[in-house]
């Protein structure tokens, strides 16, 4: 196979080109080498799409392409100089307009200039809907694939692993919420596999590229067990004391992650993954995934903040 992964220098797009080189295919990554370098074994095609193509991307002959920008001007570009590939495009969940249900519709509108997300984090979703818009009328065949939380070694973001490094200290632990709240994660590591099996058998159509669904509970366990902690002391704080107390939920300083505003986003976190099982997605268990996690940054709570927020729980 020769794959073009446009990326391939950060997390997701870096874990795809890793396992094509691995799996002996010919691997081209376009990018600007900003991010890192390139995996070994792969070729680095230098190129800043926010420049016109370069000859050599058009003069290919991909077997298929795997893209993973958030910018419409970004895919238009890209198809427009590559529509004879099999084009693997990484979306996401937040392109459904409904974030209280795991359904497949409605879509969000599509935002088709470039918004810097910097300026307007909102409008990523209907950019990934433009995206997709843009392979799916561009490219010869394409599969969509739309991805719920991605965690596993090396996510820059520093939520997921919070929790492996947190329940690997001991002590009591604060969890936000209700044991019962449906979750979901894809370890990297299995995504970037089925993106390659997507790739390899040309499949198309649109996909939820998910994990296994399960209770906020069972996930802690979960993880606690992938870091050998023993089954963890938790204390289960009602959502609306900790926003009186300024935790934030999902991401960022002084957030706690997985945790969402309920029942406003009970369906991000519970989208099926069956469909996406059936088309060659195999899961690992959310203890292997923990366990994988203990070396990446950390984005989350510190202890003392949670150290004090547990103290005013227990005092209120
Ligand atoms: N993280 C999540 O939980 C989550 C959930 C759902 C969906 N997703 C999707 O999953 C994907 C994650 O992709 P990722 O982990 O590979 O990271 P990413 O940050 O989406 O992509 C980074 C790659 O794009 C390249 N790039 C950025 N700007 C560029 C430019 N102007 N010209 C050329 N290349 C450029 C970077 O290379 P250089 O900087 O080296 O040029 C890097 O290799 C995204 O599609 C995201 O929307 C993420």
């Amino acid at each position: 196979m020769k794959l073009l992964v446009l990326g391939g220098t950060r997390f997701l797009s870096r874990e795809v080109a890793t396992q094509a080189v691995a799996l002996g295919w010919d691997v081209t990554c376009a990018c600007r080498g900003r991010s890192g370098p390139v995996p070994e074994g792969a070729a680095h095609l230098a190129w800043d799409r926010a420049e016109p193509a370069p000859a050599a991307l058009a003069d290919g002959a991909w077997d298929a392409v795997v893209d993973v920008t958030r910018l419409p001007s970004q895919a238009r570009s890209a198809v427009a100089a590559l529509r004879e590939a099999h084009w693997v495009f990484v979306s996401t969940v937040s392109v459904y307009a409904d974030s209280s249900s795991p359904a497949m519709e409605p879509l969000l509108e599509p935002v088709t200039d470039d918004v810097d997300l910097a300026v307007d984090p909102e409008a990523y979703g209907g950019m990934k809907v433009a995206c997709e818009q843009v392979v799916q009328a561009g490219a010869a065949s394409c599969v969509v694939a739309r991805p719920g939380l991605i965690v596993g070694p090396g996510d820059p973001t520093g939520r997921f692993a919070y929790w492996p490094q947190r329940l690997s200290r001991g002590g009591e632990v604060l969890a936000p919420g209700s044991p019962d709240d449906t979750v979901q994660v894809i370890d990297v590591r299995d995504l970037a596999a089925w993106l390659l099996v997507l790739a390899e058998r040309r499949t198309t159509g649109v996909l939820d590229a998910v994990g296994t669904p399960m209770p906020l509970a069972e996930m802690l366990d979960g993880v606690a067990a992938g870091v050998a902690a023993g089954p963890p002391a938790l204390t289960w704080v009602d959502t609306s004391f900790l926003e009186e107390q300024g935790v934030e939920p999902w991401a960022g300083e002084g957030s706690l992650p997985l945790w969402l505003p309920r029942p406003a986003y009970d369906g991000m976190l519970s989208h099926d993954p069956g469909p996406a099982i059936a088309a060659g997605l195999r899961l690992r268990p959310v203890a292997d995934t923990a366990d994988g996690c203990l070396d990446s940054p950390v984005v989350a709570l510190t202890p003392e903040r949670e150290a004090e927020v547990l103290a005013a729980w227990h005092e209120r």
